[in-house]
């Protein structure tokens, strides 16, 4: 049988799932391919051994070395960070390897000179495990939906601010803790600001929007919010309008330009988003031919992530075996279909908001706040105003009808300003009925 050796560098949550779904399901992978994919070689600085089970892998500290070993066919990095892995990375696509990367923030930021060096090369860089975790998303976005104009992508992109949510919102914990958790769990990045702050997402979605739209876009062009600023107030007064509070990215096709946003969103209860918990995600797709469709799965974690990254690898070993190398465009589109397209300012959305304003508790306050809101046309729905402690501000919280996002930012910015405002007014998107996944 022929064996396609696999040099792996960094040994982490993810690296460390990946040689165990090797091992684990070499026999079936045969079955399957009639290929041997053999970790041959692990280079990582971090650790002094393999686990046992590994005894046949050569463990080395040169990663340079590795990448330049003529038996290794495919290189797969997964240190994360852009660098070093952009280097090693760029000298495994000089040394004519294959790469397979789980590094979003690295793809994202990066992937021009990635994928340009690759093509120049001819070869593969896969990367199906840089968004969803173990979810097949890359490869059914770019083969399953080849036949579609992608009209919008809409989903829970990350484990972790999922997790926060979800047990912030099931069991009442505090935020910190809950981040701990997953820490311990190896659902954060290194950085878990990256996961809390939006960034994370904003990565995924560069990747999807790429592949979707054929498009050249950058985290600069994402209007990026993420969960720091969600307190246990907002979850309950959350669930009191009927909605569960999730981090989402969306992206709608306008045809001349593209949304382009991540944000806490609240998420009606029957929607089928609000119902995606703890670290699993989900991502929609609508297509011109398909109609709607739903990716499901953990979207983080040490062996569905280990998963995904060896049907890279076995997709590259399929392709150099069958003579067939770049069969497939790794961005979906042809390169020389990949260009510019407009970004869709957000100020020109509109959508329903939720507002929480911490205030003083005094006469006129919300005659005050609701006139700067009839000011610039915003109407509201309902009003709730909850406890009163001893001296302390109230949250006044309010659910508008649609309102623009340039008349809201307006409006809060003068509501923020006011005398007997004392913190900043939290602002969520409520998802709008018409926006429902069939
Ligand atoms: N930190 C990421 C998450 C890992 O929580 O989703 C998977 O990309």
């Amino acid at each position: 049988m022929k064996v396609i050796n696999v040099g792996l560098i960094g040994f982490g949550t993810v690296g460390s799932g990946l040689a165990e779904v090797l091992l684990s399901q070499k026999e079936r992978m045969e079955k399957r391919s009639g290929l041997t994919i053999r970790l041959a070689k692990v280079a990582d600085i971090a650790i002094a051994e393999l686990p046992p089970q590994f005894s046949d892998v050569e463990l080395t500290r040169d990663a340079a070395g590795m990448i330049n070993d003529p038996e290794i066919d495919i290189i797969v990095e997964l240190i994360g960070g852009i660098e070093p892995a952009k280097t090693f990375v760029m000298q495994a696509i000089e040394a004519g390897k294959h790469v397979v990367s789980a590094n979003k923030a690295l793809l994202s930021q990066e992937g021009k000179d990635i994928f340009a060096a690759a093509a120049a090369k001819g070869v593969e860089v896969g990367f199906e495990a840089s968004v969803g975790g173990g979810i097949p998303v890359i490869k059914g976005l770019r083969e399953g939906l080849v036949a579609n104009k992608i009209l919008s992508i809409m989903g829970i992109m990350n484990g972790t601010a999922n997790y926060i949510l979800t047990r912030m919102t099931d069991e009442g914990i505090a935020f910190d803790e809950v981040l701990k958790d997953a820490q311990e769990k190896g659902y954060a990045e290194a950085d878990p600001t990256y996961d809390i702050e939006g960034i994370d997402t904003a990565h995924k979605l560069v990747i999807l929007m790429t592949m979707a739209y054929g498009m050249n876009i950058s985290l600069d062009d994402i209007t990026i919010e993420g969960i720091t600023s969600i307190e246990p107030v907002d979850i309950e007064f959350a669930r009191e309008f009927g909605c569960r509070i999730k981090l989402l990215a969306i992206s709608r096709n306008h045809e001349e330009h593209v949304e382009a946003r991540v944000h806490p969103t609240m998420v009606p209860e029957n929607h089928l988003l609000a119902s995606i918990n703890g670290a699993y995600n989900a991502i929609h797709f609508t297509g011109d031919t398909v109609g709607n469709v739903l990716f499901y799965g953990q979207g983080a974690g040490k062996m569905p992530t280990g998963s995904a990254v060896a049907a890279d690898v076995m997709d590259i070993a399929r392709d150099i075996q069958a003579g067939s190398v770049g069969r497939v465009p790794s961005l979906s589109y042809l390169p020389e279909h990949i260009g510019p397209l407009g970004i869709t300012p957000i100020e020109e959305l509109s959508c329903p908001f939720y507002f929480r304003i911490s205030a003083k508790d005094v006469s006129g306050v919300l005659a005050e706040i609701s006139g700067i809101l009839a000011e610039h046309d915003i109407s509201i729905e309902s009003v709730l105003q909850k406890g009163r402690e001893e001296q302390g501000p109230v949250s006044i919280v309010m659910r508008t009808h649609t309102a623009p996002e340039a008349a809201v930012s307006e409006a809060i910015a003068k509501i923020d300003a006011l005398d007997v405002v004392e913190a900043p007014t939290v602002t969520i998107r409520i998802l709008e009925e018409e926006n429902d996944l069939e």
